[in-house]
């Protein structure tokens, strides 16, 4: 039996997908068709999700109808804001997110239905109820009430809205928007991978939801973000980030948070538009300090990447995490609100694995001994 080993799944291709494709080598991501860069700059949040949900940009009735849809979906059930209340917060806000993701399944009337309308009203529901999970616990995380969400916004407008109680500029919605968009879908990522390989068993869309997050917050992937900005902090200034990457890169297997990437051997093109988000927010705000350590890291980390004849660019996490900071986001809710955006991928995906479903059981080629003679316990 042909046992090649692919570790970390590497270019291994496992079914057929219509969602999202990328070239790494030329630096392209495209959902349904459609370039991000186009998209990034052209196109709102809802209408990507419906891209991605039905294979078609909206007109203007459809998206209308599509927001009078999501918007009864925002208000989750007062067991969540409990459940917040009595968890200790010294943690990363995703084991509170991904806490709440699982409760909300055991309050859905209808949890365990995959066929594809009751996959399609859950994922309307989450798409909606991410926005309130995770604004609500920084809210309560600060001794602060939930806001009450306003469907009149828009998915941007309204997430900032319930996360600081005020309504939020139009530049700072746009900005939130082109994160949501570039953030919703990324092709057989880990996250989305876990998603399709747990609901490949048939089992329900929470649970589906609840494993994809557990596997976005790890640090080579969706807690890159974080980690980003925890190092900027902790580095200080420009000057502090040649000796910080250099003592990086010095350690054994030393991995500088927020490049490189599985797929694109250039630079990821979501980091592209984040850069001169980051570029204009810098600018725009006269505080120019975490662009400026950013450009920094980026200048070092090529010079010695070439040195070792290695491509290692910034990905989505790099400059997402000054955009945030000048967005005035804390740094270990960047993460949260990754899951936030994806959650519209993730449901994408879930769309496609139900409805042509096959179990994903992959085997593992065994290394350990074999022909032991067993000894009983008291002789061992
Ligand atoms: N810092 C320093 N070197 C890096 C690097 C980084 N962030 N990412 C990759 N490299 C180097 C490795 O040293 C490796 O060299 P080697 O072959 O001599 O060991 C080479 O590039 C290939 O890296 P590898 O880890 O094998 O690639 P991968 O496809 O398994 O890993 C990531 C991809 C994303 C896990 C990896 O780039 C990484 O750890 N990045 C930091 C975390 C991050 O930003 N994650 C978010 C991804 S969107």
């Amino acid at each position: 039996m042909d046992q090649t080993i692919n570790r970390g799944l590497d270019g291994v291709y496992i079914d057929t997908s219509a969602i999202s494709f990328i070239d790494g080598g030329k630096g392209q991501l495209v959902y349904r068709g459609y370039d991000i860069t186009e998209l990034a700059d052209k196109a709102s949040y809802e209408e990507v999700v419906y891209l991605l949900w039905n294979g078609h940009l909206p007109n203007a009735e459809q998206l209308a109808e599509f927001r009078a849809e999501i918007a009864p979906h925002y208000a989750v059930p007062g067991a969540v804001y409990d459940l917040y209340r009595n968890l200790p917060h010294g943690h990363s806000p995703m084991h509170a997110i991904r806490t709440a993701a699982s409760m909300l399944g055991a309050y859905d009337d209808d949890p365990d239905g995959v066929d594809l309308p009751n996959v399609r009203r859950i994922g309307l529901k989450l798409l909606a109820e991410f926005q309130t999970i995770t604004a609500a616990y920084e809210r309560i995380r600060r001794g602060l009430q939930p806001v009450a969400p306003r469907p009149d916004l828009s998915l941007a407008g309204n997430f900032l809205y319930t996360l600081t109680g005020e309504v939020p500029s139009e530049a700072a919605t746009r900005v939130m928007d082109v994160a949501l968009v570039l953030h919703a879908e990324h092709g057989s990522n880990a996250s989305t991978f876990v998603a399709r390989a747990t609901a490949s068993t048939l089992t329900d869309v929470y649970s589906a939801i609840t494993a994809a997050i557990g596997a976005l917050k790890g640090p080579l992937h969706g807690g890159a973000n974080t980690a980003v900005m925890q190092a900027l902090e902790e580095i200080g200034d420009v000057a502090g980030v040649e000796p910080y990457v250099l003592g990086v890169l010095a350690k054994p297997g030393g991995r500088v948070m927020g490049f490189g990437h599985r797929v694109y051997k250039v630079l990821d093109p979501r980091a592209q538009v984040l850069k001169e988000v980051s570029r204009k927010l810098a600018l725009e705000s006269g505080d120019s300090k975490w662009f400026d350590m950013s450009l920094e890291m980026e200048r070092v980390m090529d010079r010695e990447m070439a040195k070792k004849g290695k491509e290692v660019k910034p990905n989505v996490d790099f400059f997402s995490a000054s955009v945030y900071r000048m967005l005035g986001f804390p740094s270990d809710m960047y993460t949260p609100i990754f899951a936030v955006a994806r959650i519209s991928g993730w449901m994408a995906h879930l769309f496609e694995q139900y409805a042509d479903n096959r179990l994903m059981r992959p085997r593992l080629a065994y290394s350990g001994t074999m022909g032991l003679e067993f000894v009983p316990v008291e002789r061992r």
